[in-house]
């Protein structure tokens, strides 16, 4: 058996401006993060995923580049990088750095050149006549946080491509150059010693035409660029050119792939892509409005990506999420047990499993009611399209679609203790603090034995002691539509059992297996008599056979 470090270790991803102020400014940064390894090497974490930490405007919180090869002042300097990379390494954590080359800044020095035709970056982005007597854009895609997918420019009377906001300008990867760019880039940040990339809208980056879309009531346009061959072939060079000589680890954000073709870009590209189908499973096809949550429809949408494809990656949160407990659980009347039945979840299936800064302590989401209130450049895209479209709208109502789609719920600092500020920083941080922080916090956390943190504390060693759960198969059997239930198995160890209560029901047990209970979300004294699952109920348990 190969073993590789990315199926036995847990990734961690942070998001540096809210998780730890070392310097008093309200933001988190590069040196808040040295100062919290200690906690991440503690809670068992092999890898972190840091969301981007360049240089940027920050229009789209840092998903905005301006320098590939400078660290934003906000969160420190190179040095500080380099520090973090080597502090790191001597715990042995590693470090994923996002990717972000969909899209540069507006305020990236190709683009501000690229506005001038004769200039050789002209051609790294998408400079177009419009329709109409160049009255209307090149063409009617839309842009994912609404509205069109083009901006006017009046300096060079052209139009340019943006996918996401207007100051996130799309590469164009018909372009030899911008691929050579981006490879250099790859290298540059290996070779200070990172482990690889965290790769964000890594299916959009190559648009195989700029030809009208189908008219669509969300994503018009889609056909033309989310996962194209020339996406693949672009891929293919850079795992064959960089990747592959370094034995990167690579995750791709590739929303709205099937298993097929996630599993087409594993094909020498990538090594595992993180699927968005489990986390729209509340969402309806257009994602402002809301639809019923069915514990059963997660079974069934997890048991098909399983089955499918061979590593997954296993997660509920990020920075783009809403928090899970709310979503998958019950947070009033069941916090502690559907936290940690997530847990199980993601810490036991077959894949690398991917926790988000404040989950491991059961943070929830932020409520905004002021629109003054929301950072999110989405969400106030959205608000102002939805003002457009229906202008009698009561705000209140306005606000509650907004914030279906809202991102900042799961950006609110982390919490590390009850002190003011949650112990995030000395002053008021960047974005609205959590109204929860003096009951979930690190600290509070610590201080139980029985909280989620150190449930997820457990269920990682558990992972690492018991090498069924990273290498291992997964069966699973059939039973109640709510209760997930399999074996991890690999030959010379014991199986490892797993069964999962989804829903708030109490179920009948399906099936009573022996051996020792690794885990569990309630006091369970013996296995055997356990004739009913509590609600959310989880049990990890070590069999006595293969
Ligand atoms: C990804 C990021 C998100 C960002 C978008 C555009 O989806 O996770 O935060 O807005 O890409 O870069
Ligand atoms: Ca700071």
């Amino acid at each position: 058996m190969e073993r590789k470090y990315y199926q036995e270790n847990v990734v961690y991803q942070i998001y540096p401006r809210s998780f730890y102020d070392s310097n008093g400014d309200g933001i988190g940064d590069i040196q808040g993060i040295i100062s919290k390894l200690d906690y991440l090497k503690d809670l068992g974490v092999g890898i972190i995923w840091l969301s981007p930490i360049y240089k940027s405007p920050l229009d789209d919180m840092g998903y905005d580049v301006a320098s590939y090869y400078e660290i934003h002042p906000d969160y420190g300097t190179m040095d500080d990088m380099e520090e973090l990379i080597e502090e790191a390494k001597k715990r042995n954590i590693r470090i994923l750095m996002d990717l972000v080359i969909n899209h540069t800044s507006d305020e990236h020095e190709w683009f501000i050149q690229s506005k001038d035709p004769s200039s050789k970056y002209h051609d790294y982005y998408y400079w177009k006549k419009g329709r109409n007597k160049n009255k209307k854009p090149p063409n009617n895609w839309d842009s994912m946080f609404s509205g069109s997918a083009w901006e006017y420019d009046q300096d060079n009377n052209l139009w340019y491509l943006h996918l996401y906001s207007k100051k996130q300008v799309d590469l164009n990867y018909h372009n030899e150059n911008v691929i050579m760019e981006v490879e250099k880039i790859l290298k540059f940040w290996l070779d200070k010693g990172i482990y690889g990339f965290r790769c964000d809208v890594i299916n959009q980056i190559y648009k195989t035409s700029l030809k009208n879309g189908r008219k669509k009531l969300f994503m018009t346009g889609q056909e033309h660029y989310l996962n194209q061959d020339g996406n693949h072939l672009i891929l293919k060079r850079f795992n064959r050119d960089v990747f592959q000589k370094y034995d990167a680890m690579t995750v791709g954000e590739t929303f709205g792939v099937s298993p097929q073709e996630a599993i087409k870009f594993m094909d020498d590209e990538l090594t595992m892509c993180f699927s968005f189908e489990h986390l729209n499973l509340d969402k309806r096809s257009i994602p402002v409005f809301k639809k019923k949550y069915h514990p059963s429809s997660l079974k069934n949408v997890l048991i098909k990506w399983q089955k499918e494809v061979n590593w997954n990656t296993c997660f509920f949160e990020n920075h783009d999420q809403h928090r899970s407990i709310e979503r998958y659980g019950d947070s009033k009347h069941y916090y502690l047990e559907s936290a940690k039945m997530l847990a199980t979840i993601i810490l036991t299936l077959r894949g690398t499993p991917f926790i988000y800064q404040g989950e491991e302590i059961g943070m929830l989401d932020n409520h905004y009611d002021n629109l003054n209130d929301i950072q999110d450049v989405s969400a106030h895209r959205v608000y102002q399209t939805i003002r457009r479209l229906l202008p009698l709208l009561k705000e209140k109502k306005v606000l509650e679609l907004v914030d279906v789609n809202n991102r900042d719920h799961s950006r609110t600092p982390m919490c590390w203790d009850a002190s003011s500020h949650g112990g995030f920083s000395t002053v008021k941080a960047w974005i609205k603090e959590s109204p929860d922080y003096q009951k979930i916090n690190v600290q509070s956390n610590l201080d139980n034995p029985n909280s989620i943190l150190n449930y997820y504390k457990n269920l990682i060693q558990i992972r690492k002691n018991h090498l069924s759960i990273s290498y291992g198969t997964i069966e699973f059997l059939s039973s109640n539509k709510n209760v997930l239930c399999f074996y991890r198995k690999l030959e010379n160890h014991p199986a490892i059992f797993v069964i999962i209560n989804l829903s708030k029901k109490r179920i009948k047990n399906p099936y009573y297996e022996q051996g020792e209970v690794l885990a569990t979300n309630y006091d369970v004294s013996s296995i055997d008599k356990l004739d009913y699952l509590a609600p959310y109920m989880a049990l990890v348990i070590k069999t006595n056979h293969q």
